[in-house]
């Protein structure tokens, strides 16, 4: 059967930043994420005896690495589920891809729920996080609305995400700096900082403290605290990520404005916080009063190559409209 299934992107508000397993990405955190609702990826896929497991994206047939991590994942399907036909697959996202606005966790959240669906094989939301992770960590807390928390668990089994809280008011604008691809992978990078940054075990024991807290605020609704905890979770990522004296970092001048400019805002009054992932765009948290002076005053810097404005996000969905 032809199945078509969108998913949001999600952004880490606890970052997941390395692996004790790096095969099935059982993580060295726990993390959690909110749903973008803005960005989003569509794939399509069926089963069928003629297809030789070809995969587009955005048109373009996937290959080298990004392919072998769809044949992992789909080699891992078809043990779990005996369902062993060829796709064909084809995948569409609404904004740039590999540019740290996390393509990696919409694409193969969809992925893992459009080949159950596809396949009719029985399967849980559980199933579809644990299959989601093997494509990417992150893609792991993609299949639920709202906030997510991934257990980060000791084996297949036991690594996957929770649903924490529904959508709410909050907004995110994403900065764009810098459209192109990334140069070095998030998996990549977050391996050789295992080995390499002298902090990369305290970024990991202050997100394992930042769990109860973010949990606890978000049940409150505290802003506040989310943003705060959000905004030092980055910072801590960042340290880690520039300090393994091999010249790795993902900021570029506009995510430096930015992240001062989020700054000055909130010295003057206006509650925004930032966050930034394997990449250069900067994610600002603010409420929906301040949202449209924020992007105002964004258009004016320097830097700035796009905005998008997201609301909280829903989870991955089956949706009756078709790529091919
Ligand atoms: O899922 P990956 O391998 O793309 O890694 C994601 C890493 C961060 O985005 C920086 C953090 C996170 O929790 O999403």
């Amino acid at each position: 059967m032809k199945c078509t299934v969108k998913a949001c992107s999600n952004l880490a508000l606890i970052k997941y930043w390395g692996n004790v397993d790096p095969y099935w990405h059982i993580p060295t955190n726990d993390s959690i994420s909110v749903s973008l609702g803005s960005l989003q990826s569509t794939t399509t896929l069926e089963f069928g005896s003629d297809y030789s497991d070809e995969c587009y994206l955005n048109e373009k047939l996937i290959s080298g690495e990004g392919y072998d991590r769809i044949k992992f994942l789909l080699q891992h399907f078809r043990k779990f589920t005996d369902f062993h036909d060829p796709v064909l697959m084809q995948s569409v996202n609404n904004f740039p891809t590999a540019a740290g606005i996390a393509s990696s966790a919409s694409g193969f959240g969809a992925l893992a729920h459009v080949l159950y669906e596809a396949s009719g094989f029985e399967y849980t939301e559980k199933d579809v996080s644990k299959l989601a992770r093997l494509g990417s960590g992150s893609a792991a807390r993609t299949i639920y609305p709202g906030y997510a928390h991934w257990l980060k668990g000791i084996d297949h089994d036991s690594s996957f995400a929770i649903k924490i809280k529904d959508p709410d008011e909050m907004r995110v604008i994403v900065s764009i700096t810098e459209k192109s691809a990334k140069p070095v992978s998030s998996f990549e990078a977050m391996e050789l900082s295992k080995d390499l940054s002298p902090f990369f075990a305290q970024k990991a024991e202050h997100s394992t403290n930042h769990i109860p807290q973010m949990i606890e605020a978000l049940a409150n609704d505290d802003f506040s605290t989310i943003g705060d905890i959000a905004q030092k979770e980055a910072n801590n990522l960042h340290a880690v990520i520039n300090t393994t004296g091999l010249g790795i970092s993902y900021w570029n001048v506009g995510t430096l404005e930015i992240m001062k400019f989020v700054n000055l805002l909130r010295e003057s009054g206006t509650e925004a916080y930032y966050t930034i992932d394997a990449g250069p765009q900067v994610k600002i948290l603010c409420l929906p009063k301040d949202e449209s002076g924020i992007i105002q005053e964004l258009e004016e810097l320097h830097y700035i190559k796009d905005i998008i404005s997201s609301k909280v996000g829903y989870g991955s969905h089956v949706v009756s409209s078709h790529l091919f």
